[in-house]
């Protein structure tokens, strides 16, 4: 099991956080822990530090209260260099094939994803080193209301870091492909080709999301597939779990599955990290077999583009078969 998965598991991982920052091999940066010379070394020190966490544990059984600095602090372990590159994500001591995120702000593009190359490329090592081996960045086309339209001067902002990343990350095997997350009004007024997910003909739509005051989210989404449609190409909806109307009545999404739109979950809402309501809306469409996808949405470190841990929750409740199609690209027949 990858060392992330086995920390990010436990309670209190500020705590633990706190135990193994000081030991030798390890690197805070960013809020992430990286394991400078993977290997038996940093191995034994993260493993006396776990056994210190679990006896502290074992001691405190009945103390469960959980940490208010968890949420805000995610840890995460990754271990950088050759050696973890070759660390595959295993499921029930079977290797999976590689992911595939459709949805991602890693590429500055002046929104409120990556703000340097520099930060970019350590959000693509962490999906890599968490099994992603085909990752799209989507920055937000948002209204011309909006925080974040598309511009000419985000366009070269994108295009001045986009060329580097993509050549860098290919070096290690992951696939950093070019798109866009699009608000749904931004299509009437757009050639939904040039908004395509590279190398597919499907388009990443938002659903407008709680922080939006929009009351006609339903019909406004399906609107701008409609239109996406009828030039050929497949709308894939972003996050309908964090669109207040979804969670009101999640039974109304399913005539837009029925269309043949892929609705594609954030995989952190799988994990209660969106809060709640998305967790349990997510659940409530997975249940409902609507959601043909799941993308990390990943913004920076406190949002991190890892699927790994969203993965194997679905498999533990729905079994392999139905998990992994959720996850490797096979919904819009790319290949990882
Ligand atoms: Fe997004």
């Amino acid at each position: 099991m990858r060392l992330s998965l086995l920390l990010r598991r436990l309670p209190r991982p500020r705590l633990l956080a706190r135990r193994i920052e000081h030991l030798p091999g390890i690197d805070l940066r960013h809020g992430v822990f990286h394991l400078a010379h993977p290997g038996p070394e940093a191995a034994g020190h993260l493993g006396d530090a776990l056994g210190a966490e679990q006896q502290r544990e074992d001691a405190h059984e009945d103390d469960d209260l959980p940490d208010p600095e968890a949420e805000r602090h995610p840890l995460i372990v990754a271990a950088t260099g050759a050696a973890a590159a070759s660390v595959p994500v295993r499921s029930e001591n079977m290797e999976i094939p590689g992911f595939v995120d459709v949805h991602s702000h890693v590429v500055p593009s002046g929104d409120d994803g990556a703000t340097s190359i520099e930060q970019g490329l350590e959000l693509c090592r962490l999906a890599f080193e968490a099994g992603t081996r085909v990752l799209f960045a989507t920055p937000h086309a948002h209204a011309a209301w909006d925080t974040y339209p598309r511009t000419p001067a985000r366009e070269r902002i994108f295009a001045a870091a986009y060329p580097t990343m993509r050549d860098t990350v290919a070096t290690w095997g992951l696939d950093l492909r070019r798109g866009w997350e699009v608000y749904p009004s931004v299509i009437a007024d757009s050639d939904p080709f040039e908004l395509r997910l590279e190398g597919t003909n499907a388009v990443l739509v938002e659903f407008p999301g709680w922080w939006l005051d929009v009351a006609d989210a339903i019909p406004l989404v399906t609107a701008a597939c409609e239109r996406i449609e009828a030039v050929g190409l497949v709308p894939v909806l972003a996050h309908p779990e964090r669109c207040p109307a979804v969670s009101h009545a999640p039974e109304l999404v399913a005539p837009l599955a029925e269309r043949g739109w892929p609705l594609c979950l954030n995989a952190p809402s799988l994990l209660g990290e969106h809060g709640v309501i998305s967790e349990r809306t997510a659940w409530r469409l997975l249940d409902d077999g609507v959601i043909s996808l799941a993308a990390s949405d990943a913004h920076r470190f406190e949002r991190p583009p890892t699927l790994d841990r969203a993965f194997l929750e679905v498999e533990r409740r729905y079994g392999r078969d139905r998990a992994l199609p959720l996850f490797d690209g096979s919904a819009l027949r790319i290949d990882a």
